[in-house]
């Protein structure tokens, strides 16, 4: 393993940009688990090219490049307005570690908001085989991260998306999986218990299970999750593989 990467999954710690301290990174990164997952799905899909909303630490970056292919083609394309920016924990600190782990020359860094450099991706033609989203957690964020990621995604590659415990989150993914062709690959379980609401919905979908007629009387996204409920158990961490291009009708729509 990358001893940059081995000391972030083994200490949770990176070094100071004048490398004379270590900074504890484990508030805004991803966890040893989910990190196993996104290296997974980016050997699963032989990826050489991969985008990711979000960097902090650069701890998920490091785990993509870790396990993309190396050709002289492999590209990590990372977007995070925030890096350098004033009052916020992060002071350089992901660019610098992708620096050290030996990464930089395959990073393609926009220090801008997702919203406005995903379109100037699709604008360049580029398309990608892996894409992370961890970036600003709202549902309108995230949303519009996964409708650009998902135009440049390839037919057969993996998104993923981290924090779907998340209210917000949550209801992306219900979107994705009720309006979009994906379809989960593998997850990774929240670190937070099942609310007791949550307990009651996943009972309350086996009795629905049962009776599909009384379906209708529940929100859909109730009814649309419950399904997945069993699969995922409210997941912190989800990878989805795009089974095709998006051919709805202009008119579409599914509740969810
Ligand atoms: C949870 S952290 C990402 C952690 C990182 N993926 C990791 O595990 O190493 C969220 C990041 O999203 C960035 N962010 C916030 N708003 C953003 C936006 N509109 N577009 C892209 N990134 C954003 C923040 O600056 C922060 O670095």
């Amino acid at each position: 393993m990358n001893p940059i990467l081995k000391q972030l999954v083994e200490e949770r710690k990176c070094n100071s940009l004048d490398g004379k301290s270590l900074i504890d990174i484990s508030a805004t990164s991803i966890s040893n688990v989910e990190g196993e997952l996104i290296y997974k799905a980016v050997q699963e899909v032989k990826a050489q090219t991969s985008v990711e909303t979000g960097l902090a630490y650069g701890t998920s970056a490091i785990w993509i490049c870790e396990a993309l292919q190396k050709t002289a083609q492999s590209k990590h394309i990372v977007i995070d307005p925030m890096q350098n920016a004033e009052g916020t924990p992060w002071k350089g600190l992901g660019i610098n570690n992708l620096r050290l782990a030996g990464y930089e020359s395959m990073i393609e860094f926009h220090e801008q908001y997702s919203h406005l450099a995903l379109p100037q991706l699709e604008k360049s033609g580029i398309k990608v085989d892996f894409g992370f989203i961890d970036g600003f957690h709202t549902f309108d964020h995230t949303l519009i991260d996964f409708f650009y990621i998902d135009r440049i995604l390839k037919v057969g590659g993996i998104l993923v998306i981290d924090d779907c415990n998340w209210e917000s989150i949550r209801k992306v993914c219900s979107f994705i999986l009720t309006n979009r062709s994906y379809k989960v690959w593998d997850y990774v379980k929240s670190d937070f218990e099942l609310t007791s609401s949550r307990k009651t919905l996943n009972s309350l979908h086996h009795f629905l299970k049962k009776k599909p007629s009384l379906k209708s009387y529940f929100q859909p996204d109730h009814a649309v999750y419950g399904e997945l409920l069993d699969q995922i158990s409210y997941g912190g961490c989800i990878a989805f593989r795009k089974e095709s291009d998006d051919k709805r009708l202009w008119n579409h729509y599914q509740e969810f």
